[in-house]
């Protein structure tokens, strides 16, 4: 297994202005390090707003103008500069976007699956290809020529899906290509990913629904209000005993198989001075008010929390 993708101390931050020319910026993501390595499924799942897609934009370079962003991106060791993103975009590196608003309203949708080709044998092996992606996903000939105004919500995600794997990418950052998708094409997509491990591509798959991460990925990355606060093996999120974090116990005990067992309070949507979990954990330190811990290798499990710090330290 080779280093794919490397996403180091990757912090992202919008300049806002507040009651007229007072500027703030706001963080929404802080000090983000994950890896996904060939024929390896990296699983990422969050509650709304964590900044999942964040992360998959500026993957891809396509983060709003106003974003600022430290940290370091690398893809097959080499540092991934903008220029470098907007060559491999939708070749070697593929996005399904989680939002249907990305595609072109302008474009048959059969065309901007192709994508960009060098010539014309290009465009005709790839209109194969594409066909072929089309009606796997129950996608028939008809679908080639709509707009993406004629689509339903469901035809779209598929649309959006397929055009990801016409691209062929080594590298595949998929945002929640699962919602509203019929049970048939969750088990076609997830087929799909579980592929293109096996032919030693690399996928980053982005999605609220643990049950597909469980089925797909090698490791799950916990992210809580712009945090990675835990990575670890897929396997072990089958017990709330096996993972670490308090955060991610809570989260695995309010799973309807172990009994809805849910826990008070929200993620906070400013960045916090301690440990954004701080308020709501059960296991909380006095340092944890005031004090973030950072993202440490405990037994081969990554996890930022104190506990497992002292631990470490024999405490
Ligand atoms: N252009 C922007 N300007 C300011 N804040 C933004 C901007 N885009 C996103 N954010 C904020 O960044 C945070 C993370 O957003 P992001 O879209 O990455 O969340 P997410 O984890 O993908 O959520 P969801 O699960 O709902 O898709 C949110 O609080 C969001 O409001
Ligand atoms: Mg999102």
């Amino acid at each position: 297994m080779e280093k794919l993708l490397e996403v180091k101390n990757l912090s992202i931050s919008f300049t806002q202005y507040v009651q007229g020319l007072n500027r703030h910026d706001l963080r929404v993501i802080s000090d983000l390090t994950i890896d996904v390595n060939s024929s390896e499924i990296v699983a990422v799942l969050g509650s709304s707003g964590s900044g999942k897609s964040l992360l998959a934009h500026s993957i891809l370079g396509i983060l709003p103008y106003n974003a600022h962003v430290t940290g370091e991106i690398k893809y097959n060791g080499k540092t991934l500069n903008q220029e470098l993103k907007e060559e491999l975009r939708g070749k070697e590196i593929c996005l399904i976007p989680q939002s249907v608003n990305f595609l072109d309203p302008l474009m048959k949708v059969s065309e901007q699956a192709i994508g960009e080709c060098k010539d014309d044998d290009e465009h005709k092996e790839k209109k194969i290809r594409q066909r072929e992606i089309f009606d796997k996903y129950g996608l028939d000939e008809s679908v080639d020529d709509m707009y993406p105004f004629e689509l339903s919500g469901g035809m779209a995600r598929k649309v959006l899906l397929s055009t990801a794997l016409v691209g062929n990418p080594n590298l595949l950052i998929a945002d929640e290509p699962t919602p509203g998708l019929d049970a048939k094409s969750v088990e076609e997509t997830i087929q799909d990913i579980i592929n293109l491990k096996k032919e030693g591509k690399g996928v980053l798959l982005i999605t609220h629904e643990i049950n597909v991460a469980l089925k797909t990925a090698d490791k799950i990355a916990i992210f809580y209000s712009g945090y990675v606060i835990e990575i670890n093996k897929a396997e072990n999120f089958n017990s709330a005993d096996t993972v670490l974090h308090p955060y991610t116990k809570a989260l695995i005990n309010a799973l309807p198989v172990n009994g809805f067992k849910f826990t008070d309070g929200v993620q906070p949507l400013e960045e916090t001075l301690g440990c954004p979990y701080w308020e709501n954990c059960p296991d909380r330190f006095d340092k944890c008010e005031n004090h973030k811990p950072d993202l440490v290798n405990h037994d081969g499990i990554m996890i930022r929390c104190f506990k497992y710090e002292e631990a470490d330290n024999g405490a």
